[in-house]
């Protein structure tokens, strides 16, 4: 039986993951503002050093998988606590627990992104780049120049960047090379106290019209049923993927943007990883 951690443990998809690791017999550290192992506020700093320690000192230093599921919605005038949790609460904490990680035989990590990342426009990439590198401040400027809007937009790039950030980190010789698997889950509406929140609000109605092909909200089960599956043996070949579960909003908003064949602008990079590639048969570390 394995240790993990789950962030976002106390309520909708993080507790209902946490709920399934325990009834499977695992240890489970849950951290959350209330009701969790970990008591600890992933909007600041102060907070995610205390996540980062304690949790760290709850597994000994050795972690079987972990599960980033605290997250904020889209809300005006609280852009900054959204990128801090939604980004920095994964990618912070990612960095001081990649040991620990590397510690265990095969970890498994999933970082709950969210379809809203192929589905806002305006989003600008500037604040992605800042956010990828941890730089808020700008990045937050940036979001609010977008007025009216700058909720959902903080939101969509939050998530947009940690996703990258996963990407990027996941295929490395420090992530993939030691063993981890760190992988994306985009959900698309869940009914959950976030999801519930935003029917509630002013945008209620856009939110009720926003497109779902199978006609009907996802459970907090369902992707509970989908992280645990990232975190067993099945995900040992999954490696820096962002797995969509949204009712088909995706597909049928960007039906043609994906698959596509590899740009130009690739190549480079293609061959690079080729002529790196070792002659003994040996499969490639990059
Ligand atoms: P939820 O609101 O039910 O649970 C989120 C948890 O994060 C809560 O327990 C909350 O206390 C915790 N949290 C919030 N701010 C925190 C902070 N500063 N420090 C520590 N913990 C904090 O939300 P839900 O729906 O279960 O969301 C889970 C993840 O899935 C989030 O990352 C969310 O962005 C993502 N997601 C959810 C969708 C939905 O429709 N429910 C759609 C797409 C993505």
């Amino acid at each position: 039986m394995g240790v993990y951690v789950v962030t976002g443990a106390a309520s909708g998809i993080g507790a209902a993951v946490a709920d399934r690791l325990r009834l499977d017999g695992h240890t489970v550290i849950g951290v959350d503002l209330h009701d969790a192992d970990v008591i600890a506020d992933l909007s600041t700093g102060v907070g995610r050093r205390t996540a980062i320690g304690e949790v760290l000192k709850a597994c000994g230093g050795r972690l079987d998988g972990a599960v980033f599921a605290a997250g904020l919605g889209p809300g005006k005038g609280r852009e900054r606590m959204i990128v801090e949790v939604n980004v920095l609460g994964a990618t912070e904490l990612l960095d001081a627990f990649r040991p620990a990680l590397a510690a265990a035989d095969g970890a498994k990590v999933v970082v709950f992104g969210s379809n809203s990342t192929t589905s806002t426009p305006l989003v600008p990439r500037r604040a992605i780049r800042r956010l990828m590198a941890g730089d808020v401040d700008p990045a937050v400027r940036q979001i609010r120049r977008r007025v009216g809007v700058s909720g959902p937009v903080a939101y969509a790039a939050s998530k947009v960047a940690v996703s990258l950030w996963c990407r990027e980190r996941a295929v490395r010789k420090d992530w993939a090379g030691a063993g981890i698997r760190l992988n994306v889950i985009a959900p698309g509406p869940v009914m959950t106290p976030l999801l519930q929140s935003q029917l509630d609000s002013s945008t209620g109605s856009q939110v009720r019209s926003f497109p779902v092909p199978a006609r009907q909200y996802g459970t907090p089960e369902q992707l509970a049923d989908w992280v645990l599956m990232m975190l067993s043996p099945s995900a040992d070949f999954l490696v820096g993927s962002v797995i969509v579960i949204d009712g088909g909003t995706e597909a049928l908003l960007r039906t043609r943007d994906w698959p596509r064949p590899l740009p130009l602008r690739a190549i480079p990079r293609m061959l690079w990883a080729m002529y790196r590639a070792p002659r003994d048969g040996q499969v490639a570390q990059y």
